[in-house]
């Protein structure tokens, strides 16, 4: 099949198919979680892009999604990212990285490539733990890095578990796990993304594309905070149990111990207070901590910290802390070679990054390189995540290059 050449038209056409997709009215942009309806109308449209393009197209034991040009046994070239987003996130973290996969194998096939080996184009589930906690589930679950039995009893935020999702959308929750022959099959990955911060305007204010060359080590902590339920009128000051003093006391803990280690960035996003009534002292709340430092031990040291500073802030307030580590991940370098190549046929700069991703779950298993996409404010997982046209048929056009020279 010949394709017409790579133009801004079909980048507009996908761009444009998948705009009403998961809007999220209340929030704002798009929230997209793993096996939700919006996602699975994500899978729908990639499906058919890629059934259109007479790749064979299968959902693996993981829920990743995969679409073969040529056959899939063996040394195959895979590119690609994520459909799902965070909650209220923004239009190109994820679907950019798939868009451009199936945008540069058209590229590939205009310039009349002939690949020695396969190429695959995959979506990976749940990249952002946006519904069930746990990031980069599909990777870790088909590298063997997360335990199938804990993936099928993670729950969401309705209670509903892993597994009954899974179940719901046609894929067996028994046959999660390690894929050792698919990831036997994959020679090299390379994930395209939109770039998440404002590190490439640094390195090369007139860039479009960099590489990557680094993940920090980050991690989730589900930290709960129990006092005692009451009355918000009629309870005294003295007789308060409240866990929300020692909850917002937390967040800014959080950010000074941050603060006094160099390079270290913590967050918490996410505060619920149970039973969350206007008139009501909150019986408990639960917060959650993402903390990105250097290597895992630099985060855990700095973790315990924090979680040493809320304990004695709970304890003033007569409350209990319980701790669970919902995940965390080891610095990634990538792959030095595969890098130097990339570094020296395409000719960007190299950056690192604070954000998690597929690729770098895939790192500690194959040579894996990702290209990233200028974004003009460095805003992202938040609707107003933005990256130009132009720059995106930059990096469609990069990735196209990094694929011709891997495949041939
Ligand atoms: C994923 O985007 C993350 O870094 O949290
Ligand atoms: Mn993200
Ligand atoms: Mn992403």
């Amino acid at each position: 099949m010949k394709l017409p050449p790579q133009d801004g038209t079909r980048f507009a056409s996908a761009w444009s198919d998948l705009a009403g997709i998961g809007r999220d009215h209340r929030r704002g942009g798009y929230s997209r979680h793993v096996f939700d309806d919006a996602d699975m109308q994500m899978r729908a449209w990639f499906t058919e892009q890629a059934g259109r393009r007479g790749l064979d197209v299968e959902t693996d034991r993981n829920g990743n999604v995969w679409a073969w040009w040529g056959s899939s046994s063996r040394d195959a070239v895979v590119t690609g990212s994520h459909l799902d987003s965070v909650p209220g996130g923004g239009a190109f973290d994820g679907p950019l990285g798939v868009v451009s996969a199936l945008l540069a194998l058209d590229e590939l096939r205009v310039r009349e490539v002939h690949p020695a080996r396969p190429l695959a184009l995959v979506c990976f589930a749940e990249e952002e733990g946006g519904r069930f906690g746990l990031p980069c589930l599909g990777s870790r679950l088909l590298t063997g890095s997360a335990d199938p039995d804990s993936a099928r009893r993670l729950r969401d935020g309705d209670g509903d578990s892993l597994a009954d999702a899974a179940r719901r959308v046609g894929i067996d929750p028994a046959l999660f796990g390690p894929d050792p022959q698919r990831l036997a099959s994959v020679r090299t990955f390379v994930e395209l993304h939109v770039e998440q911060g404002r590190l490439m305007r640094a390195a090369d204010p007139r860039a479009s594309v960099a590489l990557g060359s680094e993940i920090v080590a980050h991690g989730r902590w589900r930290i709960t905070i129990a006092g005692q339920g009451n009355h918000a009128g009629t309870t005294l000051p003295a007789d308060r149990h409240d866990p929300m003093i020692p909850a917002a006391a937390a967040v800014l803990a959080v950010r000074r111990l941050a603060a006094e280690c160099d390079g270290a960035v913590a967050t918490v996003g996410r505060l619920v207070p149970i039973p969350g009534g206007t008139n009501v002292i909150a019986s408990s709340v639960q917060l959650w901590l993402d903390v990105r430092y250097g290597t895992t031990a630099d985060t855990a040291t700095l973790v315990d910290a924090m979680v040493m500073q809320i304990r004695a802030e709970a304890e003033m307030e007569g409350c209990s802390v319980t701790v669970h580590r919902e995940s965390l991940s080891g610095a990634v370098t990538f792959d030095a070679a595969l890098g130097l190549e990339l570094a020296g046929s395409l000719q960007v700069p190299v950056v690192a990054t604070g954000a998690g991703h597929d690729a770098g779950v895939l790192a500690a298993h194959l040579p894996t390189a990702m290209l990233f996409v200028r974004n003009p404010t460095g805003i992202s997982h938040a609707p107003e995540e933005f990256a130009e046209t132009d720059d995106c048929l930059a990096g469609i056009t990069a990735l196209a290059d990094a694929l011709q020279g891997l495949l041939t």
